[in-house]
C-alpha cells in the first residue's frame, strides 16, 4: 500500500505559451506522460523538454514499487503526483514520526528544500497538521516563529481527525510564500511510548477527505498514531500564484480573481 502525503507545490506560469503549444501541453516532440501523470510545459521530461532545470522531470522506477514508473522533480528531489497547467504541482512529501520520549525540545527541518527554486509551499492549498497529542509544536521559517499549535489528548477517543480541532490533532495555517520550514516540538505529557505523532504540511483535501483513514495505525489510537506504511503526504507547491482569499467586513471570505505573483509582492 502506498502512503501519500500531499504536498502542494505552486509555481508561477509566467511563460509565454506560444500557439504551437496549444495542441499539446508538452513542448513539441517531447513525451507528454510519465507513468500516469501528464507533464505540461514549462515542466518536461529531460532537460531539453523543460523550460529550465527547475522544471526538469526525471521518469524512473518508483522506489516503493519498482514495476511503476513515476515522475520526479529533480530540482527538489520529490516525486510528482500531479501537475496542473494553471500552476500547481502536487508532490509526495516524506513523513516520519516524532519522538517524544523525553521532555526536551527537539528541532527538525521539513524534508524539503525550496530556496533557489521557483517553488513555494502553497499557503492556499496546504495546512500544517500535528497528528497525535501530548505535543506542543512551533513552526519557524527563515529564522522567525510563524505559528504553532498544541494537540491535547483525549483518551476517550471522542474526536475524529478530520475536524482536527486541538484534541488528538491540531492544525495551523502556512504563511504566504515560504520556501523553508523548521519546527520545534516538546511533549507536554509523560508517556512511555517514544513516538507521539506526526508533524507535516499537507494538501487540505487530504484531511477533509479523510485520506488518513487508509492507514489503520493512524485511526486505531488517535492519542498515539503510528503506521509503518504512512510514509508520504501530498503537498502542493506553486511558484507564487496562489489565489488571494478576501475577507469582507462581516468576516466572510471569498476567493477573488486576483492572482498573487512574486513580481507584485513588495512586502
Ligand atoms: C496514478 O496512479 C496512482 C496509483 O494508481 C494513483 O495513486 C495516482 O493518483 C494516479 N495519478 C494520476 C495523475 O492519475
Ligand atoms: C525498472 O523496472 C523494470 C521492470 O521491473 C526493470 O526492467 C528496469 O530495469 C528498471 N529500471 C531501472 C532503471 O531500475
Ligand atoms: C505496482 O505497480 C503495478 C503497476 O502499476 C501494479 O499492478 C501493482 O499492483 C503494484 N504493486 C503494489 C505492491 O502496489
Ligand atoms: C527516542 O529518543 C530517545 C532519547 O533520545 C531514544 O532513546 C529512543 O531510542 C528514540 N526512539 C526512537 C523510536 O527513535
Ligand atoms: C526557471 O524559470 C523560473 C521562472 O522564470 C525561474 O524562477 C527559475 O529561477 C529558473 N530556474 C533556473 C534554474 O534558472
Ligand atoms: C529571510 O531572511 C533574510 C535575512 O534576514 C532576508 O534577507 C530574506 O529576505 C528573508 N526571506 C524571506 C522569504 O522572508
Ligand atoms: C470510541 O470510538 C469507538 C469507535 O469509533 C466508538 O464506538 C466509541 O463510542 C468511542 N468512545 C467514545 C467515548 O466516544
Ligand atoms: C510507564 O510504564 C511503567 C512500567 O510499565 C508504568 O508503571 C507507568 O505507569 C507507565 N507510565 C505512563 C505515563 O504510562
Amino acid at each position: 500500500m502506498e502512503l501519500a502525503l500531499v504536498i502542494l507545490v505552486f509555481y508561477t506560469l509566467c511563460f509565454a505559451i506560444t500557439p504551437t503549444l496549444a495542441s499539446s501541453m508538452s513542448k513539441p516532440g517531447c513525451p507528454e506522460m510519465c507513468g500516469n501523470v501528464t507533464i505540461p510545459y514549462p515542466f518536461g521530461i529531460g532537460s531539453k523538454c523543460s523550460a529550465n532545470s527547475s522544471f526538469t522531470v526525471i521518469c524512473k522506477n518508483s522506489t516503493r514499487n519498482s514495476s511503476r514508473t513515476v515522475p520526479y522533480l529533480s530540482s527538489i528531489n520529490l516525486e510528482v503526483v500531479d501537475v496542473y497547467i494553471y500552476g500547481v504541482v502536487i508532490v509526495n512529501l516524506p513523513v516520519s514520526p516524532i519522538n517524544c520520549s523525553e521532555g526536551r525540545q527537539t528541532r527538525e527541518s521539513l524534508p524539503i528544500s525550496l530556496p533557489g527554486s521557483p517553488f513555494t509551499l502553497s499557503a492556499y492549498y496546504n495546512i500544517f497538521v500535528v497528528l497525535g497529542c501530548k505535543t506542543a509544536v512551533w513552526f519557524h521559517s527563515n529564522g522567525t516563529r510563524v505559528g504553532g499549535c498544541l494537540a491535547m489528548c483525549d483518551d476517550a477517543n471522542a474526536t475524529d481527525v478530520a475536524s482536527c480541532n486541538g484534541i488528538n490533532c491540531c492544525q495551523t495555517s502556512i504563511p504566504r510564500r515560504v520556501q523553508e520550514f523548521e519546527f520545534t516540538y516538546q511533549s507536554i505529557q509523560a508517556s512511555n511510548s517514544s513516538f507521539c505523532g506526526y508533524v507535516f504540511p499537507v494538501d487540505k483535501k487530504w484531511l477533509q477527505n479523510e485520506d488518513y483513514k487508509r492507514y489503520k495505525g493512524l485511526v486505531d489510537d488517535l492519542s498515539n498514531p503510528f503506521d509503518h506504511e504512512f510514509g508520504f503526504v501530498p503537498l502542493i507547491q506553486s511558484s507564487g500564484c496562489d489565489p488571494i482569499e478576501d475577507v469582507d467586513s462581516e468576516g466572510f471570505s471569498s476567493i477573488s480573481e486576483i492572482i498573487e505573483c512574486p513580481s507584485s509582492d513588495e512586502s
